[in-house]
C-alpha cells in the first residue's frame, strides 16, 4: 500500500488524541489475539477505551463518520445461540478476558453516547472470528496456530475436548462488511462473521487433512472464561445487502498458502 499515489501512513498510538482532516474513520486499533491483548491488559483497556474518546473526540470536531472495530466478545460466553445484536451478553468483568471484552463494551458505550449527546455518526460493527493471509506467524489466534503447527509437523494443541465452537469468516468479507456497514444508515451494533461453525476439532482434523501433515493433535486445559459456543446470527447485515462470499475450503487454502511461503522465506 506504501506506494500507492491515495495511501499515506502516519504512525501513533490512538491513546493520544490527534488531529487530522478525514470524513471517514475505521476505528480498527487494538490487540486482537488473547496472547497479545493479555500480555499487557492496562494497556489494552486503555487503547480501547482512550482510543474510542479520541477517534470521538475526532469525529466530532471534523463531522466525520466513524466505525468501531467492536467485536463478539461483548457477547462472552453466551447464553443465548446463535447471537443476535439485542442480546446483553455474559461476560466475566473480572477475568483475564475482560480487558479486551470489557474495553469494547466500555467502547461501544461511548460510541452511543457521542452520538445521543453530540449527535456523532457512529457504526458499531461486531466481528467474529476472521482469518486470512497476512496474519503474522506469531499472531496466536487458532486458525494460524493450527496452520503454523501442521506445516510444521508440530503438535495442535485443541483445548478441553474441542468440542467448543467458533464461526470463521474470511478476511475479504469481512473488509467488504465493515464497507458496506460504513456506507449504509444503519447506526445500531451489527454482527459480521460467517455463521457457519466448527468445533476446534474439526478445524484442526481439517487443518491436518488438508496440509498432509504429521501433526498430533493434543489436548491441554481450556483457558479461563473461553466462549463454549460462537454463532452470529446476521439477519442485520444480510438486510444491509451483506453476507460473507468465501468457502471456507478455499479461505483455509488460501491462507495455507500464505504461511508455506511465509515459512519458506524465513
Ligand atoms: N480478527 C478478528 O477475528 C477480530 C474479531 C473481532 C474484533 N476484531 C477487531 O478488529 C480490529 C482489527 O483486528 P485484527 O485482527 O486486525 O487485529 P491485530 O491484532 O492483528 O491488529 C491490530 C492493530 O492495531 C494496532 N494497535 C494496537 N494498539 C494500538 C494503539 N494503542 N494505537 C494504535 N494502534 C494500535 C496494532 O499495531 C495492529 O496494527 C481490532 O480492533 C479487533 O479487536 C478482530
Amino acid at each position: 500500500m506504501l506506494g500507492h499515489p491515495r495511501f499515506e501512513l502516519l504512525l501513533g498510538d490512538v491513546e493520544q488524541a490527534f488531529e487530522l482532516r478525514v470524513n471517514k474513520i475505521y476505528n480498527l486499533a487494538c490487540p486482537a489475539s488473547p496472547v497479545h491483548y493479555q500480555r499487557n491488559p492496562v494497556k489494552t483497556v486503555r487503547t480501547n477505551i482512550l482510543g474510542a474518546i479520541n477517534v470521538l473526540d475526532l469525529a466530532n470536531k471534523t463531522g466525520a463518520r466513524v466505525l468501531q472495530a467492536s467485536t463478539s466478545e461483548v457477547y462472552g460466553d453466551p447464553q443465548e445461540h446463535p447471537q443476535k445484536e439485542s442480546y446483553w451478553g455474559h461476560v466475566n468483568p473480572v477475568g483475564v478476558r475482560a480487558c479486551y471484552d470489557e474495553g469494547k463494551r466500555a467502547a461501544e458505550t461511548l460510541f452511543y453516547d457521542y452520538h445521543r449527546q453530540h449527535g456523532v455518526d457512529v457504526r458499531v460493527a461486531r466481528i467474529f472470528n476472521t482469518y486470512g493471509p497476512k496474519m503474522a506467524l506469531d499472531d496466536g489466534r487458532v486458525v494460524s496456530n493450527f496452520i503454523v503447527s501442521a506445516l510444521q509437523n508440530k503438535p495442535l494443541t485443541v483445548y478441553g475436548d474441542g468440542s467448543q465452537t467458533r464461526s470463521f469468516c474470511y478476511v475479504a468479507d469481512l473488509v467488504s462488511g465493515l464497507m458496506a456497514l460504513m456506507e449504509s444508515d444503519y447506526k445500531q451494533p451489527v454482527n459480521l462473521g460467517n455463521p457457519l461453525e466448527f468445533s476446534m476439532l474439526e478445524l484442526a482434523k481439517k487443518v491436518v487433512a488438508m496440509t498432509g501433515s504429521k501433526s498430533k493433535i493434543v489436548f491441554k486445559d481450556l483457558p479461563s472464561d473461553d466462549p463454549k459456543q460462537r454463532q452470529p446470527d446476521i439477519g442485520i447485515a444480510k438486510s444491509l445487502g451483506w453476507e460473507p462470499k468465501v468457502d471456507i475450503h478455499i479461505g483455509l487454502q488460501t491462507t495455507i498458502h500464505y504461511f508455506k511461503r511465509l515459512l519458506c522465506a524465513q
